[in-house]
């Protein structure tokens, strides 16, 4: 069929391809509830122009009545058990598949497994790893390790809610309360996302990502994150992620004004105060940063101070 990829449409409306076995599982369980829905669909409608044609009026009186019809238990009793059957066989997968989807994965000796804690913000992402790396937007995590994610949000800000849709389901970031989740990437590459929870004024640019690498390359960026001279690539991070959104990338202003050129900017202990407290409008968006947060963003800015054009 020439211009018609029915195959290639009907793709489009199924997750995305998974690439994690929680991600699997729930595809699975979409696959599996669109065979039901779809037959029902095609059953119930198939059915009712079926009847509108037969029992049409044809050459009855406008006024006069259809056959009246009354009692059809062996009917009534199919339409009852019909779907009882179709929702238990469906509650069922469900739950079968369910533990593969929300349970994390037993750390067991020997094996390696990652915890990162996953802080959702107006308007970002903020990442904290076992050694006490800290990343924002742009995750990475080794391949073939199970990773769990603790998720939160600080008690002054909003919900968020964190989805990477080929890594599993979403999980809501929620102001004093804790979720879990977790993911292990089957392959290497960087997968996206996005917070999928209606946040605030720059939600739609609240992006995610996650680049997972092999275990070396992730271990020796870890460890490179660590050096004093990693300190410009967080603050590279925390310019676009977190000033950015608002300012634009060059400081010319946006929904937040044009910063470009501010003194603030590569004055540590003014920048401090700016991101701890917020200032008329612009919101505490570092409360809680470490003064190594503040001096990654202010050594950044002093080397690449933004222009005010827009590029
Ligand atoms: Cu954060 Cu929407």
């Amino acid at each position: 069929m020439p211009g018609l990829d029915l195959v290639g449409f009907l793709a489009q409306l199924a997750p995305v391809a998974p690439d994690s076995s929680n991600a699997e599982g729930i595809r699975q369980s979409y696959l599996f509830i669109s065979i039901f829905t779809v037959a029902i669909f095609v059953l119930v409608e198939g059915l009712l122009i079926a009847f509108i044609w037969k029992y049409r009026r044809q050459k009855r009186a406008r006024f006069a009545d259809g056959a009246q019809v009354h009692g059809a238990t062996k009917l009534e009793l199919a339409w009852t058990a019909g779907p009882v059957l179709v929702l238990f066989v469906i509650a069922v997968f469900v739950f079968v598949e369910l533990p593969g989807i929300k349970n994390i994965p037993e750390a067991t000796a020997g094996e390696e497994q990652l915890e990162i804690t996953v802080t959702g913000r107006q308007f970002y992402w903020q990442y904290e790893y076992p050694n006490g790396v800290v990343a924002v937007d742009q995750m990475r995590a080794p391949v073939g390790v199970p990773v769990k994610l603790v998720v939160s949000s600080p008690d002054s800000d909003v919900i968020h809610s964190w989805w990477i849709p080929a890594l599993g389901g979403k999980i809501d970031a929620i102001p004093g309360r804790t979720n879990q989740t977790w993911f292990e990437a089957d392959t290497e590459g960087t997968y996206t996302g996005q917070c999928a929870e209606l946040c605030g004024l720059e939600h739609a640019r609240m992006l995610a990502s996650v680049e997972v690498m092999s275990t070396s390359a992730f271990d020796a960026w870890l460890a490179d994150r660590t050096s004093d001279n990693s300190a410009a690539e967080l603050g590279k991070e925390e310019w676009e992620g977190v000033c950015a959104k608002c300012h634009g990338l060059a400081g010319q202003g946006g929904i937040g004004p044009r910063i470009a050129g501010s003194p603030t900017l590569t004055d540590p202990a003014a920048l401090a105060t700016l991101v701890h407290n917020g200032r008329r409008a612009m919101p505490a968006v570092g409360s809680g940063w470490t003064d190594e947060q503040v001096d990654a963003l202010a050594t950044y800015l002093k080397e690449n101070p933004p222009s005010g054009v827009e590029s």
